[in-house]
């Protein structure tokens, strides 16, 4: 209750006011967190691993005995956690129930742009659509969402959204916690608005896109986990369509960051937060005592966004929010620090660049440019190590993400990027007015007539036009997709 009242007294201030919400201290913890369920598979004729998705619309309680309409899959909010081994290929059976087209979008997955959910890929109502893959990148926390042109806000807000997990040998010699939804638990951090009688509201736009006063976390208002072990893996996604979040917890403890948006760190890195943009993910460690109660936070500030004050209100002020309150039980299971070394991350040497390309993000464009679905703005070859240089030419919040690829971070305004940014990344935050300097390689899947994109992965700002495409062609090879513009740099 305590949640839909300060969802009350802040409604409608996100963005035009002072702007400061705050759940600190109002969230009462009453509900135990959802944990997505696993998605069931099996594995075909030819070795293929199947799953079935099917985006439908239904209804959620968020508040008990107060139904709001919600999308998901396979069932009424988000989607149930997909889970594949590094070497397997997998398929996914995806149809859509909704009365609407939308897609499905492998956020994080490297693989042939066919297969990769974007706007190109659309699914008609009554639809099927049957992507098939092989998973040939490292243990990582991927996600899934809708990517439909210009309407991906929309379809992310009502509750399309699921966890892909990916395992594999190095990551299991580590002896990390993997007892899903125990002591390695999925964290889905959404923002949303509920109107006085509990029921979930459209959120009030702004700049920056819907922002909403209150949090769920899976799908649950006001959540708490109970902890059976001395150390609990979350993972941890920002879902949100537009908010910015600086996680930390209520006493400041320090967790061992294992792992970012596309594996494992080489090296834990101790800190007592961590910032995620929309779409950004973290694996984190938390050590626990018996009998201790801790509840993570999200507290944003102007520091936090590497930017001037002014910059913190778009994002709904200097906001903060109770997240999630972790219940150590009075007997936990031993468990290990995670080791100083996790997985090698081999460096991209930069004498090796053979190509530079530029993006300045700022209005709803990129490079002075909206989205259009029939121009390739970019043409990338195969094999072929890549220098991107990204800006934010605004004093507002922007991001960049890159499809099919996970990249590295050079430098950030000149300088080597702190630890926590060092490892695999597929979406980073860029403050204002600074060059984000990316290495990447776009080793193989080339297919010259089918896009991938790059683009703001605030929702608003991608629906809106802040999004580009990219083909992968062979040595030599040419976009065959119709061109108006291409412009390599
Ligand atoms: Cu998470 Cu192009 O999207
Ligand atoms: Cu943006």
């Amino acid at each position: 209750a305590g949640a839909a009242g300060i969802a009350l007294a802040f409604a409608g201030c996100g963005l035009a006011g002072p702007g400061t919400v705050s759940t600190i201290g109002e969230v009462d913890f009453a509900r135990p967190l959802a944990i997505p369920p696993l998605a069931e598979s099996w594995v075909d004729a030819d070795g293929a691993r199947v799953f079935e998705l099917e985006a439908r619309a239904g209804s959620t309680e968020f508040t008990d005995g107060v139904p709001s309409e919600t999308w998901g899959f396979n069932g009424p909010y988000l989607g149930p956690t997909l889970v594949a081994e590094r070497g397997e290929r997998v398929r996914v059976e995806v149809a859509n129930a909704l009365d609407e087209p939308t897609s499905v979008h492998w956020h994080g997955m490297h693989l042939p742009a066919k297969m990769d959910g974007g706007p190109h890929q659309a699914v008609e109502p009554g639809g099927e659509w049957m992507p098939e893959w092989e998973i040939d990148q490292p243990a990582a926390t991927l996600w899934y969402h809708p990517h439909p042109h210009g309407e991906t806000e929309r379809h992310v807000e009502r509750g399309l959204a699921g966890m892909f997990l990916l395992h594999d040998d190095a990551e299991r010699a580590l002896g990390l916690p993997s007892e899903y939804g125990v002591d390695d638990v999925p964290v889905i951090v959404q923002d949303a608005s509920f109107d006085d009688d509990g029921r979930r509201g459209r959120r009030p736009g702004g700049f920056a896109g819907a922002l909403g006063d209150d949090l769920l976390v899976n799908g649950t208002l006001g959540p708490f986990l109970d902890v059976t072990s001395e150390v609990t893996r979350l993972r941890l996604l920002n879902g949100s369509t537009a908010r910015i979040y600086d996680f930390a917890f209520d006493d400041r403890r320090t967790v061992q960051l294992i792992g970012t948006d596309g594996g494992l760190l080489e090296a834990p890195v101790d800190t007592e937060h961590v910032r995620l943009s929309p779409g950004e993910r973290a694996e984190v460690l938390v050590r626990m005592e018996p009998g201790e109660r801790a509840v993570l936070q999200s507290r944003m500030s102007a520091d936090a966004l590497g930017a001037p004050e002014q910059l913190a209100a778009p994002n709904g002020g200097t906001d903060a929010f109770d997240v999630l309150e972790l219940r150590a039980g009075s007997a936990l299971g031993a468990a290990d620090d995670a080791p100083d070394r996790l997985v090698d991350v081999p460096d991209f040497d930069p004498a090796d660049v053979a190509v530079e390309r530029d993006f300045s993000l700022g209005g709803h464009e990129i490079d002075d440019r909206e989205m259009d679905m029939g121009r390739i703005d970019e043409t990338v070859t195969v094999g072929t190590l890549e220098r991107w240089t990204v800006r934010n030419e605004q004093q507002l919040p922007h991001s960049f993400h890159v499809h099919d690829v996970q990249f590295r971070i050079e430098s950030i305004g000149g300088q080597p990027p702190p630890a926590e940014l060092a490892g695999w990344k597929d979406t980073i935050y860029l403050a204002p007015r600074t060059d984000f300097r990316l290495l990447m390689r776009f080793d193989d899947h080339a297919d010259p007539e089918t896009p991938y994109m790059y683009h703001c992965h605030l929702l608003q700002h991608e629906d809106q036009g802040m999004m580009g495409q990219f083909v992968v062609v062979e040595p030599g090879g040419r976009a065959t997709m119709t061109e108006r513009n291409d412009h390599d740099h």
